[in-house]
């Protein structure tokens, strides 16, 4: 089963692997979430609680009982920086072995990690033998000194043992744990999008999370603390509305297509005098929202452009979560990022109706792939982050087995 306990809402998958290797998805189950604030839990009870109506409207539909859970990592805890570390080689072992490597990437992931923070996901970006450097696969290379740069995702130790905590309490053991990004992109990004190079953005209620691809490996990973629930804030205060009130607008009505600043047609929605009708012009709604998306979307390619991988990503950026679905934003996202934008909805796998291939399911969706894939292992983050076919991605196995995603 995947779980994923977002900041608006806690969705479960149930999926079962057919004899032919296949996922088929026999259950699924949402409850809104009231307990996290920036993907962040802020309160235990609340989150069991979606936990718990999540988790039993997917059993009941799938009509079994699931104990283990992939669990999405994120919230605006994580931290991502990039280290670089060295090991020289004894004379007697001039080889680079599979140890050599672990030996490397552990110790750059380690390298400045402060005490309360756990290493979440370490992405291996080069490596470099003596003074030769970019190598993709070092082993088997007479060498004297390995070295990495790697990119270390850490989190607060503290949020990630709260998210177990609320898991156990509900019944379930955790059986891995997934960086949510990278579910998200699981479910929704083609092999020919991760090999070109993509940008994938997952613009949810609290945080939008980016992840760039190239060469079929993750190469970067930053949480923005920005999402949906922003924008729903600013409808409310700028046009002076009930935060409910200015949710539905905003889903039923909300665009940011450029002829919507000249849109003076108004809408009647219940204000907060006892539910009193009050008129809103498309036209401000559309003012509103536009803001906060040029905002967001700038920064999220500010964070392309500063991660140095602007210039490698033919296949444009897929936008997805429920942030994604404001009408008209592929084509403003488009405009700011100088890239193509598409819009991300879950790949279709047995089982899935086209109700639930809509953005705000991809990493839930992502998460049960991840798990059917990989097998349960609470090593799934380092596995998730390279792929099979790049060069280092065949590495991806020892490197499971040398990496746990906790503090070793
Ligand atoms: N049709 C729609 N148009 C505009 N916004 C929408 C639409 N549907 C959902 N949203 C917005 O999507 C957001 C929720 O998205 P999603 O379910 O992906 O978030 P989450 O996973 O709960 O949060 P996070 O990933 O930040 O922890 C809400 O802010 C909601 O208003
Ligand atoms: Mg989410």
């Amino acid at each position: 089963m995947g779980l994923d306990v977002g900041t608006t809402k806690t969705f479960a998958v149930i999926g079962q692997k057919q004899r032919s290797g296949t996922l088929h998805i026999i259950g699924m189950g949402t409850a809104p979430s009231y307990g996290l604030k920036g993907g962040q839990i802020v309160d235990i009870v609340l989150t069991v609680k979606a936990i718990d109506e999540a988790v039993h409207a997917a059993e009941n539909a799938a009509r079994l009982r699931v104990s283990n859970v992939i669990a999405g990592i994120a919230g605006g805890h994580l931290q991502s920086h990039s280290e670089r570390a060295d090991v020289r080689l004894s004379p007697n072992e001039n080889e680079v072995t599979d140890q050599h490597v672990n030996a490397v990437v552990r110790s750059a992931a380690m390298l400045s990690l402060p005490e309360d923070r756990d290493v979440v996901a370490v992405i291996p970006k080069m490596f470099a033998v003596d003074h030769l450097r970019d190598v993709p696969d070092p082993r088997g290379l007479v060498a004297r000194q390995l070295s990495v740069d790697v990119h270390v995702i850490t989190g607060a130790t503290n949020a990630i043992t709260n998210l177990e905590h609320c898991v156990e309490q509900a019944g379930l053991k955790t059986h891995g744990t997934v960086l949510q990004p990278l579910a998200s992109a699981h479910a929704c990004l083609t092999p020919e999008q991760r090999r070109e190079g993509v940008v994938l953005i997952d613009i949810g209620g609290g945080t939008t999370d980016v992840a760039i691809f190239v060469d079929d490996a993750c190469w970067h990973i930053a949480v923005i603390p920005f999402g949906g629930s922003m924008v729903t804030a600013d409808i409310a205060r700028g046009l002076r509305l009930p935060i409910k009130v200015a949710e539905a607008l905003k889903i039923q009505h909300g665009r940011v297509d450029p002829w919507v600043k000249h849109d003076e047609s108004t809408v009647e929605v219940p204000g907060f005098d006892h539910g009193a009708p009050v008129a809103v012009r498309r036209r401000d709604l559309g003012e509103v929202i536009t803001a906060r998306m040029e905002e967001l979307m700038g920064l999220v390619r500010d964070e392309v452009t500063n991660s140095g991988y602007f210039d490698v990503l033919p296949a444009g950026a897929v936008i997805t979560g429920g942030g994604s679905r404001i009408a008209g934003l592929s084509t403003l996202a488009s405009g700011i990022m100088e890239m193509p934008v598409s819009l991300g909805r879950p790949q279709a796998i047995s089982g899935i109706g086209e109700d639930h291939r809509e953005p705000e399911f991809s990493t839930g969706i992502g998460l049960v792939l991840t798990a059917a894939q990989t097998g349960p292992t609470n090593n799934m983050l380092s596995n998730a982050v390279r792929s099979q076919q790049s060069p280092l991605g065949r590495m991806s196995g020892w490197m499971r087995s040398a990496l746990s995603p906790r503090s070793p």
